[in-house]
């Protein structure tokens, strides 16, 4: 009942923007139009990706932007010292277009403050602009009187701020029906929390937020769960040159373990990458882990070392596709960077999930520091004392 009502939104707000698609601008020959979305606050672009995926698959070009620190923009709340800072993402893209190019921007909630500033700014650049719940000053309502009002449900306008009334009425009623749902949701109770600890650790290039549905479903059934972010990965603060060593990406894990109370012990799980994070953690505290799973992950041991298990992993390796690597330390060294394709997720990694999830991959996907198989080796020094006191299973 409420996935349907949820769908059903999405689907509504769907067909409303494919209209404005198809009417927006008398312009030629393009097949589809270009959706420029504008996230709420706290949120990222991250927050569009069923809409992503619907308006891709329906031929438009689209792009979803992270606002300055927000998403996996590289930068924190606290070097921002105005909104002007926080809305340059979105001029910076708005600049660079051609002139005969026009996009439909789109604006949730506190985005609607961003595309207000850019219609100002490059008002021939943009066909229509769709405030979505989103704050909607103008040039007789500016931001103090704006704030003291109550919200509105949703607005589109035209760039020059003339208002199609029906438009405004439909997308008014399917967005009561998506605030109804949610509401239904939110009223939810937390199931007791009786059940066990689970800490789940992303692969390479991905962050905890690839858990979420794992997360969803362990939670629901009264376990509780942490998805944790390891250096430079998901929304961790660092970025790909902060990492000296392997022992800083690995270390949002050991300063997790490291924090646990003395009796408590937590299932670690790691996929991938991960295995790598998971297998250092057990060596370091295995008196605080009740059992280490490895779901398709690096399994290496006492008696198999990280550099064996790599070469083993490059003979294996299969096309790499669309996949990136940077040589930062000259391209006679080894790549330092690694990030995957768009093409190379699709056909490799996701082909077993709903398409919205490859979107919201390619939406929060970091770079992976390559650390030398000294310094790896270094770190994953694994005992069978110690690590091998620990309960393993490998998925
Ligand atoms: C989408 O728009 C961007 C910016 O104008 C452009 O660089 C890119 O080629 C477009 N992509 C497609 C698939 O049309
Ligand atoms: C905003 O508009 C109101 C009403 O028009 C006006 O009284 C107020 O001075 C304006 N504030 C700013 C900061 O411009
Ligand atoms: C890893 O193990 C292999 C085979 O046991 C051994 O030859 C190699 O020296 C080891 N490498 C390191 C860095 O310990």
């Amino acid at each position: 009942m409420e996935l349907s009502k949820k769908h059903c939104m999405l689907i509504s707000f769907f067909i409303i923007l494919s209209s404005i698609g198809t009417e927006a601008t008398k312009e030629p020959p393009r097949t589809g139009k270009h959706f420029v979305l504008i996230h709420g606050s706290c949120l990222g672009a991250w927050s569009w990706y069923k809409l992503v995926t619907l308006l891709k698959s329906s031929g438009h070009n689209v792009t979803a932007l992270d606002l300055a620190a927000s998403g996996i923009n590289p930068l924190q709340a606290n070097d921002l010292q105005s909104s002007f800072d926080y809305f340059k993402p979105l001029r910076d893209f708005m600049e660079p277009l051609p002139s005969h190019e026009r996009v439909i921007l789109v604006s949730h909630s506190l985005g609607g403050m961003a595309i207000s500033q850019v219609m100002e700014y490059f008002p021939s650049k943009i066909s229509v602009a769709v405030f979505v719940t989103a704050l909607m000053p103008g040039p007789t309502l500016n931001i103090s009187t704006l704030n003291q009002m109550p919200r509105q449900f949703v607005s589109i306008g035209r760039a020059k701020h003339n208002m199609e009334l029906s438009k405004k009425y439909f997308v008014l009623i399917s967005f009561f029906i998506i605030l109804s749902s949610l509401g239904i949701e939110s009223t939810k109770d937390e199931p007791p929390r009786t059940g066990k600890h689970f800490v789940l650790i992303h692969g390479a290039c991905l962050g905890a937020w690839s858990w979420y549905k794992l997360e969803t479903l362990l939670k629901s059934s009264g376990h509780s769960v942490t998805a944790l972010d390891l250096g430079a990965s998901g929304i961790n603060p660092l970025q790909v040159n902060d990492l000296q060593s392997s022992s800083d990406y690995f270390k949002p894990l050991r300063d997790f373990m490291e924090a646990l109370p003395f009796h408590e012990r937590v299932i670690l799980v790691g996929h991938s990458y991960g295995g790598y994070a998971i297998s250092q953690a057990m060596e370091y505290f295995p008196s605080k882990i009740s059992v280490a799973v490895f779901a398709t992950a690096f399994m290496p041991g006492p008696t198999l070392n990280y550099s064996t298990l790599n070469q083993m992993r490059v003979s294996q390796q299969g096309p790499r596709l669309d996949n990136h690597f940077t040589y930062d330390q000259g391209p006679n060294n080894p790549p330092t960077t690694f990030i995957s394709g768009p093409l190379y997720l699709a056909s490799e990694v996701f082909l077993l999930s709903p398409i919205e999830d490859l979107t919201l991959a390619t939406l929060l996907l970091r770079p992976l520091r390559l650390f030398s198989d000294e310094d790896l080796s270094k770190q994953l020094m694994l005992s069978t004392k110690k690590y091998g006191s620990v309960k393993g299973l490998s998925l």
